[in-house]
C-alpha cells in the first residue's frame, strides 16, 4: 500500500452523476487533493461543465471525463471513490483494489451494511459477501477518529445520515420496548440524475407522498447501527419516506419513547456531538434552507411533557452530508488531515 502523500491524487468513478459531480466541486477545491480525475462511463471525453453546469466556474480551466477503467483508477489514485448505482461498486472492487490504493469509499448501499443475511434479504444476491463487514461505517459525526487508518469506508445514505445523526443524540437512553420512527421528507436529487416519473417536474414540483411505507430497505441501515449501538439482536426503527417538492434536502422527525430514569435530552445530544464540527444542535426547529449545498447537519431536541417522549429534528443536505461531503470527511479523517479540510463553507440561504 502506498502512504498518502501531501498532494493526493483522488479518483472519482461514476462521476457524471448526482453524487459524483458534488465530489467533484468538493475535491476539485480541496486543499490536499493534487490531483483529480472523473471516471465515465458514459461521457468520456466531454468537459465537466456539459453535464455539471456549474463546474464551468471552477478554477483552472476546463477538465474533461475519462474512460478511467477502475483497475488503473485503483493504480493511479491513492483514494478511490465509488459514486456508482447499488450494485455496481461489489462489481468493481476487485479491480479497484488490485491497483491497491490507499482508500476506496463507497457512496452506495453495496457494503453498508456487515451481516450477509440482512444485506441479501434487503438488497439481494452479493457480488463479494467476502467483504460484507469489512467497511467502516462512515457516518463521520459519529464515527470521527475511529476511521483513522481505514482502507475500506462505506458511506450511509442521505435518509440513513439524517435518521442515525438523530438516533445518536438520543440512543444511550432510548426505551428498549419501544421502537423509534422516523418520518422523513426528501428532496428530488435523492433519487439520482436519471429521470423517473416520480421525479419529473410536473409530479413533484407542487406535490407531496409517501412511498415505500411497507418497510424503506434503508430502514437496515438503521437497524444494524442500533444493534451495534445498543446490543440488541433485533431492533426495529420505523422509516416513514416522503417525497417533498425541494430538488435538495432531507428533513427528518424522529420520535422514540426514553428509558425512566434519563436526564434531559437536549443535553445528552450535546454530549454526544460535543466537539464535533459539522453537527449543530439548535434551540429551536431547524430549516432546511440553512444546510442545503453544506456538510452540517442541524439537529434541535425536545422533551415530551411527560419526560418520556422525545422527538428530534435533523436536516442535511443529501448530496453533501448524505453523500459526498461525508464522503470527504472521511477521507480526511482516514488520511489523517483536518477533518475540515475542503468543507468549511456556508450554504446558500434563502435558496
Ligand atoms: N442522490 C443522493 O442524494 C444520494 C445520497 C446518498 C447516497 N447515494 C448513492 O450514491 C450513488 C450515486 O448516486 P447518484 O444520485 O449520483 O446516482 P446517479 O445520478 O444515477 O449517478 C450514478 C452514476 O453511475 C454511473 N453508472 C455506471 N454504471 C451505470 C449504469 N449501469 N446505470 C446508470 N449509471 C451507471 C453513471 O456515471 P458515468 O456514466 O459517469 O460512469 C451515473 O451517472 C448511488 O449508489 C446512490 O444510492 C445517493
Amino acid at each position: 500500500m502506498r502512504a498518502p502523500e501531501p498532494g493526493l491524487r483522488v479518483a472519482v468513478l461514476g462521476a457524471s452523476g448526482y453524487v459524483g459531480g458534488e465530489l467533484l466541486r468538493l475535491l476539485a477545491a480541496h486543499p490536499r487533493v493534487a490531483e483529480l480525475r472523473a471516471m465515465s462511463a458514459s461521457r468520456a471525453g466531454e468537459p465537466w461543465s456539459a453535464v455539471h453546469p456549474s463546474l464551468a466556474n471552477l478554477a483552472g480551466g476546463e477538465r474533461r471525463f475519462e474512460a478511467l477503467e477502475p483497475r488503473e483508477a485503483g493504480s493511479w489514485a491513492e483514494v478511490v471513490i465509488l459514486a456508482l448505482p447499488h450494485g455496481h461498486s461489489q462489481k468493481v472492487l476487485e479491480a479497484v483494489e488490485s491497483g491497491e490504493p490507499g482508500l476506496v469509499i463507497d457512496t452506495a448501499a453495496d457494503f453498508r451494511l456487515g451481516d450477509r443475511a440482512l444485506a441479501e434479504s434487503v438488497y439481494g444476491p452479493h457480488a463479494r459477501p467476502d467483504a460484507l463487514g469489512s467497511f467502516a461505517c462512515g457516518l463521520a459525526d459519529v464515527e470521527g477518529a475511529a476511521l483513522a487508518g481505514r482502507r475500506r469506508i462505506a458511506v450511509p445514505g442521505c435518509f440513513a445520515t439524517a435518521a442515525l445523526l438523530a438516533l445518536w443524540a438520543v440512543a444511550g437512553s432510548l426505551d428498549r420496548g419501544s421502537d423509534p420512527v422516523c418520518f422523513a421528507l426528501t428532496g428530488s436529487s435523492g433519487a439520482g440524475a436519471a429521470p423517473r416519473p416520480t421525479t419529473h417536474h410536473p409530479a413533484r414540483a407542487n406535490n407531496l407522498f409517501a412511498y415505500a411505507l411497507g418497510g424503506h430497505r434503508h430502514q437496515a441501515e438503521l437497524v444494524e447501527r442500533l444493534r451495534a449501538w445498543r446490543g440488541e439482536a433485533a431492533p426495529s426503527c420505523r422509516l416513514l419516506t416522503h417525497s417533498a417538492p425541494l430538488v435538495r434536502g432531507i428533513h427528518l422527525t424522529l420520535r422514540a419513547r426514553r428509558s425512566g430514569a434519563a436526564g434531559a435530552p437536549a443535553g445528552q445530544a450535546r454530549e454526544a456531538f460535543a466537539g464535533r464540527p459539522f453537527v449543530h444542535l439548535l434551540e429551536r426547529p431547524p430549516e432546511l434552507s440553512a444546510v442545503v449545498g453544506t456538510n452540517h447537519a442541524h439537529l434541535h431536541v425536545a422533551a415530551g411533557d411527560d419526560g418520556r417522549e422525545v422527538v428530534v429534528l435533523a436536516v442535511i443536505d443529501n448530496l453533501v452530508k448524505g453523500a459526498a461531503g461525508q464522503a470527504v470527511q472521511c477521507m480526511n479523517l482516514a488520511l489523517g488531515l483536518e477533518e475540515t479540510a475542503g468543507l468549511e463553507f456556508a450554504g446558500l440561504a434563502p435558496c
